[in-house]
């Protein structure tokens, strides 16, 4: 059941993946969580490193799966299999601006070709009624246009299939993501889709609770979505502040989840969200230089409990296994 307005995770690429999405319900429970893009070809033919990301904790915060691809067959082979993997939702991606994907037909090339985008989400709708073992989301997330906005015509042709959800980036496919978010065009876009029987979600540059909280409000949505602020603050959606030994601790528990989830998983793929953890910790440089040589667990722990904080270490020690 998802409980509007919703403030949740955005699907983020190398990021969202079953360990942060843990780390951030417990830290701060969103109102929802997404995976990262799945690309649905190789799901359908179950590869490992694509399989994997549709691990699912245990919770009761909505999850959506996120597709990409362009082959309505695809789509709904790959719906199939992320609702048996206890999805609650399928997020189709319709706004990946990355080359090889856009090249490909998939992510954001989808906004030139509304006819498709609409074959697309009609199959995962199908998928879901044929399904059937219980409600499942079908939405869509896409930006504001390719070169340029053109929100009247692409809202509108989403809108005729009668999803559940668009989220809208405020950015073009051009703008990738520089610039500001363009929140003059969620505003329109909110217009159009007010009245119907889709919810909307608005995304793009909200730094703070507060401040999803008031984009909601401002711009009378049904919710947010939060990507980058999130990164290394999992207590983004909870509005609370953690103490150095806090941060220290849910670093250790983050390593410890990977472990768990992946345990012959590229320990060193940690070290982005390692960075973003010290980051504004006062005399970071030095604990960063040496997070960023570790290889495996027992590294990360020698350096946390020799960091000199009592409290650090006790926190560490007593750390439960995940
Ligand atoms: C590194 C990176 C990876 C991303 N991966 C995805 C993705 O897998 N699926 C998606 O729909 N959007 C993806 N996005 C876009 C974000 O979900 C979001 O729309 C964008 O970052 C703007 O929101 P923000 O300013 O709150 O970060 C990605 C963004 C970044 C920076």
């Amino acid at each position: 059941m998802l409980n509007f307005p919703i403030i949740g995770l955005a699907p983020i690429d190398g990021v969202t993946d079953v360990v942060f999405r843990q780390i951030v319900d417990e830290c701060s429970r969103p109102d929802i969580l997404y995976t990262e893009f799945v690309p649905v070809n190789g799901l359908i033919l179950g590869k490992p490193v694509i399989t994997k990301m549709l691990l699912r904790h245990q919770t009761k915060t909505p999850i959506f799966a996120q597709l990409l691809g362009n082959e309505p067959d695809n789509f709904y082979k790959a719906t199939i299999i992320a609702l048996e993997a206890g999805f609650d939702g399928i997020d189709i991606n319709m706004g990946c601006p990355d080359n090889n994907i856009v090249k490909r037909g998939s992510g954001a090339a989808l906004i030139l070709q509304p006819k498709l985008a609409q074959a697309i989400i009609k199959t995962v709708k199908k998928a879901v009624a044929d399904w059937g073992k219980k409600k499942a989301f079908v939405s869509v997330k896409t930006r504001i246009g390719f070169n340029k906005p053109i929100i009247k015509e692409w809202i509108g042709s989403l809108l005729e299939t009668e999803l559940d959800i668009i989220t809208l980036h405020a950015r073009s496919y051009s703008e990738r993501y520089s610039g500001h978010a363009h929140w003059e065009e969620i505003a329109k876009a909110g217009a159009i889709v007010r009245g119907t029987k889709t919810k909307f979600f608005g995304n793009g540059d909200i730094k703070s609770l507060d401040e999803a909280k008031k984009k909601i409000k401002d711009y009378q949505i049904d919710g947010v979505l939060i990507g980058r602020a999130a990164f290394g603050n999992p207590w983004m959606f909870g509005g609370h502040s953690p103490s150095f030994a806090e941060r220290i601790q849910i670093l250790y528990r983050h390593c410890q989840l990977f472990n768990q989830y992946f345990p012959n998983g590229d320990f060193r793929s940690l070290r982005k969200h390692f960075v973003w953890y010290v980051k504004s910790l006062p005399h970071a440089a030095d604990l960063k230089n040496r997070l960023m040589k570790t290889e495996c667990l027992d590294d990360v722990k020698k350096i946390l409990e020799y960091s000199g904080d009592d409290e650090i270490a006790d926190k560490i020690g007593n750390g439960s296994d995940a």
